[in-house]
């Protein structure tokens, strides 16, 4: 299979979507997600003994652990401060309305799309954790604390002056699926019930008055060192050609999005008013592999072990005795074999806030985002 977006490089290389029509800013950011979004529940759940907890964690932005499964920030910390808001805080680190005053994400690292007891059904795998910290709960979490978060203001008023960012959700779904060894048309069958976990938070959230979600697709979970050791192979046809991923996988992120773009389409027609935009993080994520200046070993991470992709196992060694860090993590686009570097996020971040990765693109605030130059 090939990949038409691969193509689309030669025609943005340089974007400038220069000053854009004023439009309000966001007062508030909710967000609900993975460990590719997760900004600390994880570890706040672990009472702080937690993996990310140890350096090199943290190290290039907030130059300390802070539970984030990355160098520095996360895409979600990049899309809040381009609204001017400080990286997003964790749900579960306060009570307070102060705390919620703008915005807070609920993401949980290893959270399913599917609940617990669903996915155990149908794949017949225990979840990766076995507290349910999956999409429905992340939801029923926020709705719990609107009394808390809209004190003093109108639920109305707070919903539809924030931005709701729905995943990225799924992937663990997936990979764990492949993990436990799950044939293809297993996974494959996972795919309405994952999408229809993700519409159905969309339109709660609706309901409840939001007017502008991002809906993230998949990452491209093919390219990830973890996965690429996985599922190690001697047949070149297993690869693609460009980007040098794992085709098969990466089929499974280009099913699930399209799938997720016929879904969101239900969405916008069930909530005319709001404005529900999908995020490509996969066609964003996808042209790094094609930039060798900025990153000349796309499929190594930076920190982790000697061995092929610099990875030894599907386990995350980084932060672990014997890990070893790259001086230059701005360089790579892995960060530990599971999760992206702060500079792969910020370049994810920028394709969907100023480049051709959002449907409908988003609309700038004239103050704090205006003329601004998208670079691949
Ligand atoms: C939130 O409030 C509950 C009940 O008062 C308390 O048990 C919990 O520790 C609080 N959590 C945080 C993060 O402050
Ligand atoms: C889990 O998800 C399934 C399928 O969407 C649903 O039927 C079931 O009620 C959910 N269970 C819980 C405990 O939320
Ligand atoms: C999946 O297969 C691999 C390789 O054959 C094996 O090592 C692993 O234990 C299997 N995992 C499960 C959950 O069955
Ligand atoms: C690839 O080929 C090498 C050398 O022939 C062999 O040792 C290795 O086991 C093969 N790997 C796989 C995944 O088939
Ligand atoms: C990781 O990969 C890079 C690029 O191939 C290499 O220069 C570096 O030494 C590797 N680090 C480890 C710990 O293997």
């Amino acid at each position: 299979m090939d990949y038409p977006l691969v193509h689309l490089s030669m025609f943005f290389l340089l974007i400038s979507t220069g000053t854009m029509q004023a439009h309000s800013c966001f007062e508030r950011v909710f967000s609900f997600g993975d460990s590719m979004m997760d900004t600390g529940n994880a570890c706040l759940l672990a009472g702080g003994k937690y993996p990310t907890m140890s350096p090199p964690f943290g190290e290039t932005y907030f130059h300390k652990p802070n539970g984030r499964w990355c160098d520095g920030r996360m895409v979600i910390d990049f899309i809040a401060q381009a609204y001017g808001l400080p990286p997003m805080p964790p749900s579960m680190g306060g009570n307070t309305t102060e705390y919620f005053q703008n915005g807070a994400n609920f993401a949980v690292a290893a959270a399913l799309a599917l609940n617990n007891s669903f996915y155990k059904r149908v794949t017949g795998l225990d979840p990766p954790h076995p507290e349910d910290h999956s999409l429905g709960v992340q939801l029923q979490s926020f709705k719990n604390l609107l009394p808390i978060i809209t004190k003093g203001s109108s639920v109305n008023g707070v919903m539809s002056s924030s931005l709701f960012v729905v995943g990225e959700i799924g992937g663990v779904d997936y990979v764990y699926s492949f993990l436990g060894n799950k044939s293809v048309f297993q996974i494959l069958s996972l795919v309405p019930y994952i999408v229809a976990a993700i519409g159905s938070a969309v339109n709660d959230l609706a309901n409840l008055g939001a007017t502008t979600l991002i809906v993230p697709g998949m990452y491209a979970v093919g390219c990830a060192p973890a996965t690429m050791i996985r599922f190690q192979s001697n047949n070149t046809e297993d690869f693609d050609i460009q980007t040098g991923c794992l085709k098969r996988l990466n089929q499974f992120a280009i099913y699930h999005n399209s799938m997720l773009m016929i879904e969101l389409a239900k969405q916008r027609k069930l909530h005319p008013r709001a404005n529900i935009i999908y995020a490509d993080y996969y066609g964003a994520q996808s042209l790094l592999y094609l930039n060798k200046l900025d990153f000349p070993a796309p499929l190594y991470a930076c920190c982790g072990v000697p061995g092929p992709y610099n990875v030894s196992t599907t386990m995350i060694s980084c932060g672990t005795k014997g890990s070893e860090t790259c001086p230059n993590p701005q360089n790579y686009i892995s960060w530990d074999g599971g999760h992206l570097t702060e500079a792969a996020n910020h370049a994810i971040a920028n394709g969907i806030l100023y480049g051709p990765f959002a449907t409908p693109p988003l609309q700038s605030c004239s103050d704090q985002r205006s003329d601004h130059t998208y670079i691949i």
